[in-house]
């Protein structure tokens, strides 16, 4: 890393209540993998960064521990100044969060609609913030910015995959997240949905919004990312503005881990770790 990376890296280090993303030196197991290794990554309010990466250098388990999903095996993660490890405690109804994979996993019928809504709900907390007409206006607005508000009523049991991903997109943007976290979020959805997700987004980061975007390709949020970060084998192998940064991963870093596979995507399960 040179200086002006490690400068981003360590930005504000001795001011963390300031920034909205601070994670020191965090390593995660997973079964005998060491698949992070003492990562340090600072995100101050209102920045938007994407993290870039082969497949199965790290990115989602990144943003996996960085919401706390996952256990550090050492290290630290703070959200909005607060230990993540202290789940209670973490301001979840400002935090938004895309994961990478949708599966059919939810038994009991819903509609999109309802999917929307479930995003008010927090943790153990805020109980029935889904319910009430300022909530379903809520989420007809979120539907309507992935361009589903037609489909409101459907049941997302039905909902092709990419329509099923742009619903969970719809749950994350309906409590209007001031930090939002992206796991893949141009993937498998058409051209269409995919601009008229940057419009949303676009108009979001005006309003000030903090985002982390893991993304393969910037495609049509490129205007939105001020930082990129390049993950490779669970190290942060370039943090800088996205001009400087390798526009494709580089060649040493295009190889997958010998024990790592990829899991096949599923059909749409509608509920996220979060939940
Ligand atoms: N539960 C697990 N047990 C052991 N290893 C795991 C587990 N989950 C993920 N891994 C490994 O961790 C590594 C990083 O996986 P991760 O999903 O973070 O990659 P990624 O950068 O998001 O890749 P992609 O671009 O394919 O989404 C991979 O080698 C993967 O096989
Ligand atoms: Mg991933």
């Amino acid at each position: 890393m040179d200086n002006s990376n490690r400068a981003h890296a360590t930005q504000n280090v001795h001011d963390t209540a300031s920034l909205a993303i601070h994670a020191s030196d965090v390593s995660v197991v997973l079964g005998q993998t060491r698949v992070l290794h003492e990562m340090n990554f600072n995100v101050p309010h209102g920045q938007s960064i994407a993290v870039l990466g082969a497949n199965g250098s790290g990115k989602s388990t990144l943003m996996r521990a960085l919401l706390g999903i996952l256990p550090l095996s050492s290290g630290k993660v703070e959200l909005m100044g607060v230990n993540v490890s202290h789940r209670r405690d973490v301001p979840w109804q400002r935090i938004g969060y895309v994961p990478q994979r949708v599966s059919a996993a939810s038994r009991v019928p819903s509609t999109a609609l309802e999917v929307v809504r479930s995003g008010l709900l927090g943790p153990g907390r805020y109980l029935f913030a889904d319910r009430g007409r300022r909530a379903t206006e809520a989420a007809l607005e979120a539907l309507d910015a992935v361009g589903l508000a037609d489909r409101a009523h459907d049941h997302v049991q039905v909902f092709s995959g990419g329509q099923a991903q742009r619903v969970l997109i719809a749950r994350a943007l309906v409590k209007s997240p001031e930090l939002l976290f992206l796991d893949e979020p141009l993937a498998g959805i058409d051209r269409a949905s995919r601009e008229n997700l940057a419009s949303t987004l676009a108009h979001l980061r005006e309003c000030g919004l903090t985002m982390v975007t893991i993304l393969h390709d910037m495609g049509e949020l490129t205007s939105l990312v001020e930082r990129a970060v390049v993950v490779a084998e669970g190290h942060i192998a370039f943090d800088g503005t996205p001009e400087e940064s390798p526009a494709t991963v580089p060649e040493e870093h295009l190889h997958l881990h010998e024990s790592s596979s990829r899991t096949p995507h599923h059909a749409p399960r509608l509920t996220t770790e979060l939940s």
